[in-house]
């Protein structure tokens, strides 16, 4: 059976090539897509061909690309390969669209995911001509049934002159009724509360609306979401998930946090799936989450019972574990709810709640500011995401990273970060396999003292050591010692030596 059971949008169905021949050079377009999930397969590559022969006949040929956060290889990279990307925004993670932003091929603009579709709304980063975006099916009423992300997908299709739908049957339809589409004026001043005061939730509706008037397209595909598995958690892995386990224990223990913890938020990555793995063999009961992604490692917790809702927007599965879902959806429909991303990064219901928020990093510095996407200062890595999101406004904000970077040749603590996305101020707990620094209530030489004694490598505990004595000399009793001319040369030094990354 067709998954469009709408006739007029039936009538709209077209080859992924003749849906793409609707977007032209210097169009802005929003796509679906977040973390490698609920992303338009078909399109997007057709596109790509489109701009690749433009570009063999000597015509320009680029768009602006909108998105919730990372995609793939289909979208990200398909659009990269052929320099086909002028403008990203706002997280991604493609290694050819990395390349391009780093050769200053395609202008990146790293905005907090919360904010991305509000900014746009608002105008600041120009018109959406176009918005192509994928669904699960289509209604007999013209309802959309949203797939495996949600992102900034209703702001692209409030928003976009135009609208092309992929239905991609790969997606469950048990995805229906998972999903909570929360309307409202998406900018001030008749922006209301959002009345989430409890990760579960339900304050939306299950589908997605567009005007079908907009709508020159609709494409059918059936292909999976392609995300990479996770590495086997390594003994590294587990120390800081262990770390990080001991500290919530305490906190509930002195009575600052309830037994069933506060509603968690995990960033993306190994070390975070090792954090949610540990509690899966944990002591609490009862826990929650409010977060952006729904990793492997939250799908054991739900299904063993420690867990007992999951907030996301997105979902950010393994192949394995996106197939148990999909085979699973309606089941797993009453325990994860999927939000707008500006719902579930929302600062008002991130600090409502009280998220305990836990990211990676690329660097901290020992005054405990953090750098999540550059290295060296100057290469972009992935993007800011929703760190920044849900660091600002959580009860407690974590960071996570093994304390040395490529092979051990590099410290992941510094004297100064060369690039900073989360001050000091919003930094509490940085966690490494050495060890956790507490840095609540704590003045800066404190937090100097916490993070090299507990965080740095032995390897480069006495090169930071000798740093902090320097700056403190050097700059007298001022308030945060810095020695500006080493703490800069820290990062030259790698430089010189020749293990800076290619
Ligand atoms: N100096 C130089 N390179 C470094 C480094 C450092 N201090 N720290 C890490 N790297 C390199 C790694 O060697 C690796 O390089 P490679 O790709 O060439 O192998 C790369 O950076 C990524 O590091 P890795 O350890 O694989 O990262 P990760 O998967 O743990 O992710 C971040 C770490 C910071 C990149 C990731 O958490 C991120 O993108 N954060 C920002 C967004 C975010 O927090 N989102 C969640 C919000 S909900």
């Amino acid at each position: 059976m067709s998954r469009i059971e709408s006739p007029q949008f039936r009538a709209k169905v077209m080859s992924p090539d003749q849906a793409a021949g609707f977007i032209s050079n210097g169009m802005n377009v929003g796509f679906s897509g977040f973390t490698g999930s609920g992303y338009p397969k078909a399109v997007p590559q057709a596109l790509a061909a489109q701009i690749q022969t433009a570009h063999e006949a000597g015509q320009p040929f680029q768009i602006g690309v909108f998105t919730g956060a990372s995609t793939a290889p289909e979208l990200d990279g398909a659009l990269s390969e052929v320099d086909g990307i002028v403008f990203r925004m706002p997280y991604q993670s493609d290694p050819a669209l990395r390349r391009n932003i780093n050769q200053g091929l395609t202008d990146y603009c790293d905005i907090h995911l919360g904010l991305s579709g509000p900014l746009t709304a608002a105008g600041f980063l120009g018109s959406l001509d176009m918005a192509v975006i994928e669904i699960t099916a289509i209604t007999p009423d013209g309802e959309l049934i949203p797939s495996s992300s949600l992102g900034n997908n209703l702001l692209w299709l409030e928003t976009a002159k135009q609208v092309i739908l992929e239905v991609n049957s790969w997606q469950s339809l048990g995805l229906y009724g998972m999903h909570d589409v929360y309307y409202q004026p998406v900018l001030p001043p008749h922006r209301q509360p959002i009345p989430v005061v409890a990760p579960g939730d339900r304050i939306g509706r299950k589908t997605l609306r567009v005007d079908p008037s907009k709508v020159v397209a609709v494409v059918e595909t059936n292909a999976p979401d392609r995300n990479s598995p996770f590495k086997a958690l390594d003994a590294e892995s587990k120390l800081i998930a262990g770390h990080l386990l001991d500290f919530l224990s305490h906190e509930v223990k002195v009575g600052r946090l309830p037994k069933s913890l506060l509603p968690l938020q995990s960033g993306v990555g190994n070390i975070a799936n090792a954090v949610l793995a540990g509690l899966l063999d944990g002591p609490f009961d009862g826990i929650t989450s409010y977060t952006e992604v729904i990793q492997d490692g939250m799908v054991d917790l739900l299904d063993s019972g420690k867990m007992t809702v999951a907030s996301a927007t997105a979902f950010s599965l393994s192949p394995q574990y996106a197939e148990k879902l999909n085979a699973d959806a309606a089941n797993y429909a009453s325990k994860i709810i999927l939000r707008p991303q500006d719902v579930s990064n929302n600062p008002e219901v991130i600090r409502r709640l009280g998220v305990i928020a836990c990211n990676g990093l690329i660097e901290a510095d020992i005054y405990g500011n953090v750098n999540s996407t550059h290295i060296m200062g100057s290469r972009m890595q992935n993007g800011l995401g929703g760190s920044g999101d849900f660091t600002r406004n959580a009860y407690i904000s974590s960071f996570v990273t093994p304390s040395t970077a490529k092979g051990g040749a590099i410290s992941c603590i510094v004297p100064m970060v060369s690039h900073v996305d989360h001050t000091e101020h919003d930094v509490q707990v940085v966690i490494t396999e050495q060890g956790l620094a507490d840095l609540r209530g704590l003045a800066p030489r404190k937090r100097a003292r916490a993070i090299i004694d507990r965080c740095a490598h032995p390897d480069y505990r006495s090169a930071l050591e000798e740093y902090f004595e320097r700056a403190q000399r050097v700059a007298n009793a001022q308030h945060t010692p810095h020695d500006l001319a080493t703490a800069l040369g820290w990062h030259v030094r790698y430089l010189e030596a020749g293990r800076m990354l290619p």
